[in-house]
């Protein structure tokens, strides 16, 4: 069977929130470009993931005209807590962040909304395609070559887009161009989302002898609900009435009670750090997870994907408009700035809060830099700065980074 050929400027693989934020940045600048998810449509939507956006993310998106919902339902947050020794202290990042917030707003919800705002433009997005491979990237005229609906198709592009996640193609096809960094940790999250209302308004990031555990929320009536557990964990080790008992003894504080409910999600997360350089090798370009992964203690990954694919939408548009080409050349060394200091991030507050093993040395150095954090203004502020996400503009590194 021959294949039907399609052509378009950006051919992107992957619609999770790289994807679809760079399909929607490129098409609010008149760059037309098809979207292929070998997924569902359902699944995609309701993979339950990320929570918190950088007020950075929130206005990146609000800017391109998916924001409506998330102004609507969206929950503004000024502080996080920290709780060891069996207490509990407030960090009130947005006094040591110059006013910046974090906005409660699930993964889920953002996929959504870049999803509907792309169906109703009529714009080409396919799901459940399947076979995707990726093929002259060092030529002006890679092709993406994928199958649909039973039929085969080379789709004709300037330029790829890699935003297929740790576990996608795009990055396999250039490994040998590529240097890789990564570190492994022993333990995992159990993570689970309940139909009850927060115990806590504001998150608790909890330091407990047997183990990390966070309280998150994603509405008035749903908590979202983390618990350190072995990496190799299995979810039938853990019924309900374990997870809440763990979870219970791990956040208990004197006068505050955790609210239980029914147990409507729950799965098992595997913790890296991963950072690939560079992020692209001819025309191909690496957005998100497929480039660089961070544990979920420092709530990055999704504000990376964002950040990476606004320099990258910039990049594209500035070369097709007739503009410089240096940005693209330049997509990588923008990023990977920002990527590094959200991975140091990432290793600090999961090396700061988890149990790391055996050693009491080691609960003894997280207690004294957790101490350290909640009585000097100058560590809160590195910790809030951080969270809150670093100004765009700092991304921008100077030759030689
Ligand atoms: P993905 O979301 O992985 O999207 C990639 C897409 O590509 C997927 O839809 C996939 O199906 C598709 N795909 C894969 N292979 C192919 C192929 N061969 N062909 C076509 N399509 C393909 N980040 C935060 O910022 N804040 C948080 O609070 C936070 N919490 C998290 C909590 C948990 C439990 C987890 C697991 C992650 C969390 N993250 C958080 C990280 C965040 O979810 C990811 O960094 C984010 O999803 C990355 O987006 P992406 O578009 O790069 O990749
Ligand atoms: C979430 O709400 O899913 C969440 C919040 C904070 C994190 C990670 C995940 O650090």
């Amino acid at each position: 069977m021959t294949a039907t050929t399609l052509r378009t400027q950006v051919a992107i693989v992957g619609a999770g929130p790289a994807g679809l934020t760079l399909s929607c940045l490129l098409h609010n600048a008149g760059i037309e470009s098809v979207v292929l998810e070998n997924r569902s449509r359902r699944y995609v939507e309701e993979r339950i993931r990320a929570g918190v956006l950088e007020q950075g993310t929130a206005e990146v998106l609000a800017a391109a005209g998916v924001g409506e919902r998330m102004h609507r339902e969206g929950i503004v947050h000024h502080g996080i807590h920290l709780q060891f020794a069996g207490e509990r202290h407030r960090i009130p990042l947005s006094d040591l962040a110059d006013g910046r917030a974090i906005v409660i707003y699930g993964q889920t919800e953002v996929v959504k909304d870049l999803i509907e705002a792309r169906v109703d433009a009529g714009l080409d997005l396919r799901f459940d395609v399947a076979d995707v491979s990726v093929h002259d990237i060092e030529t002006e005229r890679p092709r993406v070559r994928f199958s649909h609906e039973h039929r085969d198709f080379e789709l004709e592009c300037d330029a790829i887009v890699g935003a297929d996640g740790f576990h996608g193609v795009c990055r396999p096809a250039i490994e040998q161009h590529l240097r890789i960094f990564s570190r492994e940790y022993p333990f995992a999250w159990l993570g689970i989302l309940a139909a009850a209302p927060p115990s806590s308004e504001e998150l608790v990031y909890a330091h407990h002898e047997r183990g990390f555990a966070l309280l998150s929320l994603r509405s008035a009536e749903r908590s979202r609900l983390y618990l350190q557990c072995a990496a190799d964990e299995r979810l039938d080790e853990w019924p309900d009435t374990r997870i809440w008992d763990e979870l219970q003894c791990r956040v208990a504080l004197d006068g505050w009670t955790l609210v239980e409910g029914a147990v409507l999600e729950k799965g098992i997360t595997p913790m890296r750090s991963f950072v690939t350089e560079p992020m692209q090798h001819g025309r191909l370009f690496l957005a998100g997870d497929s480039a660089h992964i961070v544990p979920p203690t420092g709530a990055k990954g999704l504000n990376l994907a964002i950040s990476d694919v606004t320099v990258l939408a910039e990049a594209l548009v500035s070369s097709f408009t007739g503009g410089s080409r240096t940005g693209l050349a330049e997509y990588s060394r923008m990023c990977l700035r920002r990527v590094w200091r959200a991975e140091h991030f990432s290793y600090w507050m999961t090396t700061m809060l988890h149990r790391l093993g055996d050693d009491p040395f080691d609960s003894q150095l997280q207690l004294s830099q957790l101490r350290y954090i909640v009585s000097s203004e100058a560590a809160a502020r590195t910790l809030a700065e951080n969270y809150v996400g670093l100004p765009l503009g700092h991304r921008a590194a100077t030759p030689g980074r």
